[in-house]
């Protein structure tokens, strides 16, 4: 999907821009004081500034490929006590905008569905993770919706370098998702 623009980023950002699974999975993530984290299609950059509390010696890297997403993204940060310790920048997932081995835990909260070449989105990630990095992805949905999204997410990892290390199933009220964190292989 690529109709991502400035109409489509303003409703999102008022519907979901604070949707529950990015408060979810940012909490049920392991994370060290001094982590560089990526959120890739960051949206509104509600994780980072859920995680930022917990990452108070790193480095916090939202990306968007959608200008007006991070207009919005820096507004509400700007709000934020921790926000100001965001940088938000402009790339999509297909190309990002990271050295070789300089990420510690990557997002990709109910973004990889909106990449335009998944393939080449997870080769990136898998570029800039070092070793014992980390890749989360989100995917909304309870069963069984979930098990066809797991079914397509594994297929979608095949050749990317990555492999699933756990998974756990987050819900809140009427909000369910699937949370897979994912090492190098
Ligand atoms: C459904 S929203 C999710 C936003 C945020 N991660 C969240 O969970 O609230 C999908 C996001 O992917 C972004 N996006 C679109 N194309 C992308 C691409 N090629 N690479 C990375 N992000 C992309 C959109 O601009 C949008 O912010």
């Amino acid at each position: 999907m690529s109709d991502w623009n400035a109409e489509t980023a303003e409703w999102y950002a008022a519907k979901y821009g604070e949707y529950a699974t990015n408060r979810l999975a940012a909490d049920a993530t392991e994370v060290s004081p001094d982590a560089v984290v990526v959120d890739v299609g960051c949206g509104t950059g509600s994780a980072l500034r859920r995680v930022a509390p917990r990452v108070p010696d790193g480095t916090l890297i939202g990306l968007d490929p959608i200008p007006r997403m991070l207009e919005i993204a820096r507004e509400r940060a700007s709000e934020d006590p921790n926000g100001h310790r965001i940088e938000f920048r402009e790339a999509p997932a297909e190309r990002l905008p990271l050295a070789d081995d300089s990420a510690d835990l990557v997002f990709a909260f109910d973004s990889i569905d909106h990449w335009q070449d998944k393939a080449a989105g997870l080769r990136e990630i898998r570029r800039v993770l070092r070793p014992e990095g980390r890749l989360v992805v989100v995917k909304d949905g309870g069963l069984p919706g979930g098990a066809k999204a797991k079914r397509e997410f594994l297929a979608e990892l095949d050749g990317s370098g990555l492999t699933v290390m756990q998974e756990t199933n987050l819900a809140e009220d009427n909000v369910t998702c699937t949370m897979w964190v994912c090492g190098v292989a």
